[in-house]
């Protein structure tokens, strides 16, 4: 992939460009809890966005995406929210502008081997990587954190997705083998060794195109704010869903609204289980660690409310299906992909049921990833 965005690059600018990769994510468990400062256990993966970059001398970005095949040109000095993939190149620029830091025009073409819209982070990495390539062209010297902190604010600004930091933190933290437990509230972490040969990491697309942006996100993220000014007034020194056990909220389940106990509860349980499922994986217990996906899953869908009929079946069948040891709805929601942990000897007879299976109750075929946990973002040689 990295040999096509050059060749195109060099066709159309006629230079060499430096080339920067930034991957995707799969998140093992710990879902819409990173806006609520709790904790996730996302990894980076091996499939990525490239972005070739040499700086133009003007005060122009002269941009073009193979997987779009669309070519566009964004003034430095009018930067705004524009329609698909180029709000977060134009985002990320912003962002590098709002700190003060000088950046000059560049020719870009942009390509990737990550599905659009299947919930792996494609507009994250696309940030990641291009935040990385100004950053060290015009050498702002920004951390990585700072990149992923851009990618976030781009997402609101831009985008209008008040999502939460984990899938840009991945992008630029992620290690080949090691999964990352971040806690949301000080962004601090630890890799956790996430090195089974004889598991796969499978993918399975619903082929519903989830769509974040499309309020429902904001909801969530509202509903969750609803829940913790509610239980501020007892609880004064709580800052977020986070600051409450299971236990705590319970107490307080007729003061809330139904749907906002429903919500909150989903939430508070999810940090709980992203906790249990780090101290499953340093006992190398796999099958507690699936159980916890499906929990995930359970609540996810009755809970948060942000599965849909695709994934719910797509969990049914790998739910007690010999061989695979936890399934969930994964990411956004609303559709993209379910992530399913299966024991290698059975992934054949796993994907030749799931496929026939899929579709024939929804008429078409489901996408299936075989995903690794592979390196964050970085310069191609
Ligand atoms: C999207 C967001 C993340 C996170 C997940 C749900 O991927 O971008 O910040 O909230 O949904 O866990």
């Amino acid at each position: 992939m990295e040999n096509k965005v050059r060749d195109e690059f060099t066709a159309r600018f006629k230079k060499v460009p430096k080339i920067f990769a930034a991957p995707g994510r799969v998140n093992l468990i710990g879902e819409h809890t990173d806006y609520n400062n709790g904790f996730v256990l996302p990894g980076a993966i091996d499939k990525k966005i490239y972005v070739a970059i040499a700086a133009n001398g003007s005060n122009l970005m002269r941009l073009y995406a193979c997987q779009y095949d669309q070519a566009l040109t964004v003034d430095l000095q009018n930067l705004r929210p524009l329609p698909g993939w180029a709000t977060y190149v134009a985002g990320m620029a912003q962002q590098i502008r709002e700190r003060r830091l000088d950046i000059g025009g560049v020719d870009v073409v942009i390509g990737g081997d990550i599905p659009l819209g299947a919930g792996m982070s494609s507009s994250a990495a696309l940030c990641s990587a291009f935040g990385l390539a100004l950053d060290q062209l015009f050498e702002l010297e920004l951390s990585r954190l700072e990149l992923a902190r851009m990618g976030q604010q781009t997402e609101h600004e831009f985008a209008g997705v008040n999502c939460g930091i984990m899938d840009e933190f991945a992008s630029l933290h992620g290690k080949k083998g090691q999964l990352i437990r971040l806690d949301c509230r000080n962004l601090e972490f630890e890799y956790v060794p996430f090195d089974y040969p004889d598991h796969a990491i499978v993918l399975v697309n619903t082929m519903v195109q989830h769509s974040l942006a499309a309020t429902e996100y904001n909801t969530r993220r509202k509903q969750c704010e609803e829940g913790v000014s509610i239980l501020k007034k007892r609880y004064p020194e709580i800052e977020s869903l986070r600051d409450l056990s299971f236990s705590r909220l319970s107490l307080h389940k007729n003061e809330l609204p139904p749907i906002i106990f429903r919500r909150c509860s989903f939430v508070v349980s999810e940090n709980e289980r992203v906790l249990r499922s780090c101290e499953y994986l340093r006992q190398h217990d796999l099958a507690a660690f699936g159980e916890m996906m499906l929990e995930a899953h359970a609540g996810l869908s009755e809970l948060y409310e942000i599965s849909c009929t695709e994934s719910d079946f797509l969990v049914s069948l790998a739910k007690g299906f010999p061989g695979v040891k936890g399934a969930r709805q994964m990411g956004g929601g609303f559709g993209g992909c379910t992530i399913n942990l299966v024991e290698r000897p059975a992934l054949e007879e796993f994907l030749s049921h799931v496929r026939p299976a899929y579709e024939s109750r929804f008429n078409k075929q489901p996408d299936i990833y075989m995903t690794a946990i592979g390196e964050g973002a970085e310069r191609v040689e």
